[in-house]
């Protein structure tokens, strides 16, 4: 079996983006219950906690997100009887140790030139030594799974790179330790964008709160925030991403959420003026988070049961960590006890 392993970090509330585009393709990916490849647990998931630290933050908020982004995934499928999922700071431990191994390889330079780095720690006083280690703890994170796949976004290719060529190194270096793994990619075109500006991704850390839906929003908020989208001014139905953005995004948010093709979204309104798309876009989206709302808020009315199911991958992720640290440490030439 493909062992797959992605993380989230629990900053801000998830988004519709997220939501329809990761989190869509890692339950999509799960085998069915009740089968052997389900009680392999061989795909991986990981509230990165540790990673969220490394700018500023809250952590009263930390703790709360930590939870809430927990309950999310397991209302939208994210079932422990077929996968496992875990808080990355309650195996940190194990983390931690694998990130001080793997810093022993990784160079100053490439972690230098690693463009998120760049970009977070451009205009911002002060830089912590936490930001510049963050691809080596998610190399870590990817590596003591022994994982093939990582399936994430665009953005956070060059670290699955990264730790690409920090298995590779060690293997070179210390014999054949790690699996070396791939990132996989959601398919071109599937991406929501800002209902305010259409030509950037929805982001769930964006200072735009009126552009981005948040899967935990009121129906009557999530209705409010798409009849407020930006379109354009000729009030013609169609989609075409580069002249028409606005629309497009519309369109591809009901087709997405509807399950059905852009053609037939286009088809179902391309009679109405954009009165009518919003509407449509809003009721079905409405619709298509209504159980899942309803699921996440019966998991947060229970917080201990969501902290026994953690404790629950905590337990299981620590054990095939601990394999893999305990050879990574031997292959090092540490003593072992
Ligand atoms: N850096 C990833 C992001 O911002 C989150 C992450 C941390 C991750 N560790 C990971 C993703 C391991 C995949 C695998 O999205």
């Amino acid at each position: 079996m493909t062992r797959v392993f992605s993380g989230i970090k629990p900053t801000g509330s998830v988004q519709l983006g997220n939501f329809c585009g990761a989190i869509g393709r890692w339950v999509d990916g799960l085998p069915d219950a009740g089968s052997p490849a389900a009680d392999q647990r061989d795909q991986v998931f990981c509230v990165v906690d540790l990673h969220a630290m490394t700018v500023d933050y809250e952590p009263e908020t930390l703790t709360a997100t930590t939870r809430q982004v927990a309950s999310i995934l397991l209302a939208a499928g994210i079932d422990p009887a077929r996968c496992l999922l875990f808080v990355q700071s309650h195996v940190g431990g194990i983390h931690a140790e694998c990130t001080w191994l793997l810093n022993c390889v990784a160079g100053f330079g490439e972690l230098r030139r690693q463009t998120q780095f760049k970009d977070k720690a451009d205009g911002s006083e002060h830089v912590s030594v936490g930001l510049f280690d963050y691809p080596v703890l998610m190399a870590a994170d990817i590596l003591l799974y022994d994982t093939d796949e990582v399936p994430v976004g665009d953005d956070q290719r060059q670290h699955v790179e990264l730790a690409r060529d920090l298995a590779e190194r060690w293997n070179h270096r210390f014999g054949n330790t790690f699996v070396v793994p791939r990132a996989t990619f959601p398919p071109a075109g599937a991406r929501i964008m800002d209902l305010q500006t259409p030509t950037k991704k929805m982001s769930k850390s964006d200072d735009s709160p009126q552009g981005v839906v948040r899967v935990l929003d009121d129906p009557a908020v999530i209705t409010k925030k798409i009849k407020s989208a930006v379109t354009d001014s000729d009030n013609d139905v169609r989609h075409d991403r580069e002249a028409k953005p606005g629309v497009s995004n519309l369109l591809e948010i009901y087709a997405g959420v509807t399950g059905s093709s852009i053609d037939a979204a286009v088809t179902a309104f391309s009679a109405s003026g954009y009165g009518n798309l919003k509407s449509g876009v809003a009721e079905a989206v409405v619709e298509y988070l209504a159980p899942f709302q309803q699921r996440s808020g019966e998991l947060m009315a229970d917080p201990g049961e969501i902290d026994r199911i953690l404790r629950a991958g905590a337990e299981l992720a620590a054990e095939r960590a601990n394999a893999v640290l305990q050879r990574t440490k031997r292959s090092a030439g540490l003593l072992l006890p």
